[in-house]
């Protein structure tokens, strides 16, 4: 069995893979989540780290994600929530709907019950609190048109984060990361690229290391709760 694990979601790719590598470099037990297996998967087992698969889209699947943490791990030392849907919301209302339920469950309820149900093996104390860390976004703060779903919902966790560094007080902190371009996803096209990198303080993408290191800066650091650190390069002040 595991012990004083960090539990991160959503590490099948892109920036929650380069989490669970940079973790387990620096030394952590980590348990690394995802959905769909990729060959990714495979390079985390050989590293050591342990993997479970889930989908964070429905209630019961979340629950059975939490009995299978429980069959391998007595502790936790952190949980981050990095699991996400992004896409902007359909025009159609019956898909908009179904858009609407995924990015509830996968933001906020998935966190929630999982926080919920981990909180009594979260190994902390007043002196050295364990962690609880939200990857939201800006549009958290300053949200998009098109993604009002997509960004509500990130509110809401955000709104999660506060309401949780009050209930789990003073044994665990629970804070935010607020990310900005990052990394560009597929969909993003070359001319949305470019408005987004004009629209950036410091011009370019971040990448996966920039979240890595405010995950670094709120797992040393025992003075922070309810907070939100924002990673985007300054773009929320120029954001349109
Ligand atoms: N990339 C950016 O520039 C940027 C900007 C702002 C905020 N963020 C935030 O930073 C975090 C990481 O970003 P990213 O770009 O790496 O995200 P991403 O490419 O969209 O990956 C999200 C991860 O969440 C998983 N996931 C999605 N739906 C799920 C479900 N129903 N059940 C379980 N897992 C599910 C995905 O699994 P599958 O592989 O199975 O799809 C994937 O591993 C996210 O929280 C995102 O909102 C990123």
């Amino acid at each position: 069995m595991l012990e004083n694990a960090v539990l991160i979601t959503g590490a099948g790719r892109r920036i929650g893979l380069h989490i669970a590598k940079r973790l387990f470099d620096d030394g952590h037990t980590v348990i690394a989540h995802y959905r769909k297996y990729t060959d990714d998967i495979n390079i985390l087992t050989d590293m050591g780290i342990t993997v479970i698969q889930a989908d964070l889209n429905h209630s019961n699947k979340i629950l059975q994600f939490v009995a299978n943490l429980k069959t391998c791990c007595l502790s936790f030392r952190a949980i981050i929530h990095n699991a996400s849907s992004f896409e902007a919301t359909s025009e159609n209302l019956s898909k908009a709907a179904i858009q609407f339920d995924n990015f509830f469950n996968v933001h906020m309820k998935a966190p929630f019950l999982i926080n919920q149900s981990l909180q009594f093996l979260m190994v902390g104390e007043i002196n050295d609190p364990a962690n609880i860390i939200h990857i939201t976004d800006i549009n958290a703060k300053n949200p998009t048109p098109i993604f009002d779903i997509y960004g509500a919902t990130k509110a809401g966790l955000h709104n999660l984060t506060l309401v949780l560094a009050k209930k789990f007080a003073p044994t665990i902190k629970v804070n935010s990361i607020a990310p900005g371009p990052v990394l560009f996803a597929e969909q993003h096209s070359g001319q949305t690229r470019g408005q987004i990198l004009n629209e950036t303080l410091l011009a370019k993408e971040g990448g996966a290391e920039s979240v890595y290191l405010a995950i670094k800066s709120l797992l040393t650091n025992p003075f922070i709760t309810g907070s939100s650190i924002t990673v985007d390069g300054g773009r929320r002040l120029t954001k349109s």
